[in-house]
């Protein structure tokens, strides 16, 4: 059986605090990029919009939930109501659209799980991916900014673990290991667990949206929940250690699944998720908050389980025990 084995938390943990905090300000994107990245998402709509005056492009992904480091690239999401084209002919004439336009290293890839065209822009050197008519990301995105601005420390812990995970080689989901946005709804699930972030699906909606026929809706005034977690005075560090601990130590990899859309931990076999179907594993259970058959886990395989559990491992040992844990976490693989 698994083993849970817990810790305390070392008494002086809250000394690394400040260190955290200025590798947090160190990546966090200026006011000018992002006035940059503003203007080229007006520039490509206008182009766009000159050929298809219905269409609406979205900015997604980290440039606009509140989780983007300095130079990331843009994702942007084009929604286009065509009946007569598929999403693979719209692909293609969105890159004659860009090419017109003089954006450079314009690629369409039409084959990818999601197709996209890759561009980018020679006046501000910006880097951009178009997808199309992926609203549900569009949504996710507000979610997780939504969140970030209740509690100040969300935003700081996931881009520490952000900065962990490229680091340490284990945000690659190509090899097996977990997306940003897994990680960021791993945070998101810790803070609800320790009362700092409410769970905003399951209180009383106020904004409503349908995707492809299926309704969602939560609650977004969240101005009015800026002193949620202010009973909780833990530091940056002590929920990092937290972090770690948890998926080391505490998580069962056998039973659970955790839930952002509850505020919960739920059971594998509540989701039927207690075997291997097709090329979806559950090692690691991440329930998307919005498209729930999906376990954002499912990119994880018998060999990148065992590396990200020891990954996990060593951060939280080097969090337990190193006497300068913020330089250790990050040394390169
Ligand atoms: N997304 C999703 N489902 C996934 C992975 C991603 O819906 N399984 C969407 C989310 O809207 C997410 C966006 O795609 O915000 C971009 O995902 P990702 O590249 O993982 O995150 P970024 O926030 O862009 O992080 P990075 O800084 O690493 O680019
Ligand atoms: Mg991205």
């Amino acid at each position: 059986r698994f083993q849970r084995r817990v810790r305390a938390c070392r008494y002086d943990i809250d000394q690394f605090t400040p260190n955290f905090l200025s590798i947090f300000d160190s990546l966090v994107p200026s006011e000018e990029e992002i006035a940059k990245q503003n203007q080229l998402v007006i520039a490509l709509s206008r182009l766009i919009n000159k050929e298809w005056p219905n269409s609406k492009l979205y900015l997604y992904g980290s440039c606009a939930n509140s989780f983007g480091f300095s130079n990331s690239d843009i994702d942007l999401c084009l929604s286009i109501d065509d009946k007569e084209m598929s999403k693979v002919d719209i692909i293609l004439k969105l890159a004659d659209i860009l090419q017109a336009g003089n954006l450079q290293n314009i690629q369409a890839l039409t084959r990818a799980r999601v197709p996209i065209v890759k561009l980018m822009d020679p006046d501000t050197g910006l880097s951009c991916d178009i997808c199309v008519n992926n609203l549900l990301a569009v949504v996710n995105t507000k979610l997780l900014r939504d969140y970030a601005q209740i509690d100040q420390r969300l935003r700081q812990l996931a881009f520490i673990v952000k900065h962990w995970a490229k680091s340490r080689r284990v945000n690659e989901t190509y090899q097996g290991t977990l997306s940003s946005y897994s990680y960021v709804i791993m945070c998101i699930h810790l803070l609800q667990l320790r009362r700092i972030l409410p769970c905003l699906q399951e209180m009383e909606a106020t904004c409503y949206v349908t995707v492809d026929d299926n309704h969602y809706a939560y609650f977004d005034q969240v101005d009015k929940l800026s002193n949620y977690g202010a009973h909780n005075n833990e530091t940056l560090s002590s929920l990092l250690w937290a972090f770690f601990h948890y998926w080391a130590y505490q998580h069962d990899y056998t039973q659970d699944v955790i839930s952002i859309r509850t505020g919960k931990i739920i059971s594998k076999h509540m989701k039927d998720w207690t075997r291997r179907v097709g090329n979806d594993r559950h090692l690691i259970c991440i329930e998307d908050p919005f498209e729930t058959s999906h376990d954002l886990g499912r990119v994880v395989d018998k060999f990148s389980i065992k590396i990200l559990r020891e990954e996990f491992e060593r951060a939280a040992n080097i969090l337990q025990y190193d006497p300068n844990p913020s330089v250790k976490l990050f040394e390169p693989y």
